[in-house]
């Protein structure tokens, strides 16, 4: 896909999210926050729930915590209009509770729609939400962050501590400072991999030709 057939598909899955009913948080919200970047990003970012911030501007990661994302962004050399950003809830939880696990079924399809249309080299789960939803069987945030995962649906993810644990926690900020740190070098180990897998199906391809 190109920008501008990317940049129409991602408006579609969000004037689908400004209509959704499939859980209550349409009612008590003010704002739905889609998730805002480059739509052709190698890396998206998948963080937890709009917060009060977020809830009123429409926008993820416009509070504190985004605030620390920026500068854990500029770390690595990055800015947000090199990413995508966005959350596992697309409505903000009253009071900023957990997200309850029939929100997040319900609101999961908007978040695999928009993998799939900004189609990342690397997701990045943000928190344990985010990491649960696509890493469920295989630990704790503690035990995953800072090292990459292959799943079976083909995609890489790279889960890290949320920023907003370095608010309430200083050591914290040092940890994902290092933890961030790690990101350039898994993008690349990505790419070989996804090099070698096209190596592969061409492999494939050409033995399927030399059977006809
Ligand atoms: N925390 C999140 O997980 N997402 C936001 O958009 C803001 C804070």
């Amino acid at each position: 896909m190109d920008l501008e057939e990317t940049k129409e598909q991602l408006l579609k899955v969000e004037r689908e999210i400004a209509n959704c009913q499939l859980c209550p948080l349409y009612k008590t919200r003010r704002n739905i926050v889609p998730g805002e970047g480059n739509p052709l990003a190698q890396i998206l970012f998948i963080g937890e729930a709009p917060g009060a911030r977020e809830d009123e501007e429409g926008r993820p990661f416009c509070g504190p915590a985004g605030k620390f994302l920026d500068q854990l962004l500029d770390s690595i050399g990055l800015q947000r209009a090199d990413v995508y950003i966005a959350n596992t809830l697309k409505c903000r939880p009253p009071a900023n509770r957990d997200p309850l696990p029939e929100e997040k079924s319900a609101c999961r399809k908007y978040l695999e729609q928009q993998i799939r249309i900004i189609n990342p080299k690397i997701v990045v789960t943000l928190g344990r939400h985010s990491t649960e939803t696509y890493l469920p069987d295989l630990g704790g945030i503690t035990k995953l962050r800072a090292k990459l995962y292959h799943r079976a649906n083909g995609i890489y993810f790279f889960p890290l501590y949320h920023p907003a644990a370095a608010l309430h926690n200083g050591s914290m900020r040092q940890t994902l400072l290092d933890d961030f740190a790690k990101l350039p070098a898994a993008i690349e180990k990505v790419k070989v991999e996804l090099s070698k897998e096209k190596i592969e199906r061409e492999k494939v391809i050409i033995k399927q030709e030399k059977l006809f």
